[in-house]
């Protein structure tokens, strides 16, 4: 069974290769090349038999996930976008290892019947082998964005996945962050990395800048992930809210903004370690994409110099670690 798939696959794409050196027949370079290429394939598909014979251990994430104890939460954060909500929720609830979803709703108006009625759906069509996702919303009487940490009474599970209602990771993306979690379950693990810099100094107190998405990129560089998008253990809720100095959650409700880095300084401060970045497709269901980009960073740098004033310290660890996971590279 397992020679014979292998060998029709190797078989099939021969043939492809063939028709495509057909179309472009003609050229003995070409040709030459798409030897090459053929054999390349060849040896590469030799190498990796088990990812062919459907013997992987990594094939089904529900089986893989049985065996853990608890898997993680997802606490989603939103804002009057039900349609966004929707697809989001339907999406992850097809993701193993999900054990159940936090909604945190801050609108004045309670969730309505229909949108409890479908996402009820949604569950009810995605539960399997008695498995079943719960689903709750957190009603918030204040619009706060630190409700999105708020602690959550009867969690289940240690991991919580945070995230934002217009994202959208491929569950093996989830699953993968969530194996790395598993392995550094202090740190926080996420998709959207960011970066401090010291700016200058003035009159000996350090300024500091916040930068996005383009000098994480150009430096291979970070000290932040996101909470749009970031594993973490359910006791920094209760810091946030409980232990953190209030003055820092203040400023996050009066100035709408930097709850994320008040998160990330929160974690930094407690291990001394730097976050984990995950390579990660991300798709955003939104369109507004502003701060994702960069720009903006005038704010974030203030927020970044008021906290630092706070811990009396820059609590933030830089570093260049990016986990990769190893199944989808070809070369070692
Ligand atoms: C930072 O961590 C230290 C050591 O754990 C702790 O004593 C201190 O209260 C923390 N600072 C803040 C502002 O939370």
């Amino acid at each position: 069974m397992r020679g014979g798939s292998f060998c029709n696959l190797n078989r099939r794409t021969a043939q492809r290769l063939k028709q495509l050196a057909v179309i472009s027949a003609g050229s003995v370079k070409v040709k030459l090349l798409l030897l090459c290429a053929v054999g390349l394939v060849y040896i590469l598909l030799a190498g990796r038999p088990s990812v062919f014979s459907g013997r992987s251990p990594y094939v089904s994430s529900a089986d893989r996930f049985a065996q853990y104890r608890t898997g993680y939460t997802i606490l989603m954060n939103t804002w009057k976008r039900n349609d966004l909500l929707k697809q989001s929720i339907s999406h992850y609830t097809t993701c193993g290892g999900l054990d159940s979803i936090h909604v945190v709703w801050s609108e004045p108006d309670s969730p309505s019947e229909s949108l409890k009625n479908f996402l009820n759906r949604v569950i009810e069509l995605n539960s399997r082998g008695g498995r079943r996702v719960e689903l709750k919303f957190d009603i918030n009487k204040e619009d706060s964005l630190n409700n999105r940490f708020k602690p959550i009474d009867d969690l289940k599970t240690d991991a919580v996945f945070s995230i934002d209602d217009d994202v959208i990771f491929p569950c093996s993306v989830v699953e993968f962050a969530f194996d790395v979690w598993r392995s550094a379950p202090d740190t926080m693990v996420g998709f959207v990395p960011r970066i401090h810099w010291l700016d200058h100094s003035e009159s000996g107190v350090d300024r500091y800048r916040y930068d996005g998405w383009w000098s994480v990129w150009w430096t291979g560089t970070y000290s932040m992930v996101l909470s749009k998008a970031a594993f973490f253990h359910k006791k920094y809720l209760s810091l946030y809210t409980n232990a953190m100095p209030a003055s820092i959650r203040e400023y996050v409700t009066r100035n709408r903004n930097c709850e994320d880095i008040a998160m990330s300084f929160l974690v930094a401060n407690a291990t001394g370690s730097p976050p984990i970045w995950v390579k990660g497709k991300i798709f955003e269901i939104g369109s507004t994409g502003i701060s994702s980009l960069g720009g903006h960073s005038e704010k974030r740098s203030q927020c970044v110099n008021r906290f630092v004033a706070e811990y009396g310290q820059m609590p933030l660890v830089s570093t260049n670690v990016k986990a990769v996971d190893g199944r989808g590279s070809w070369f070692w």
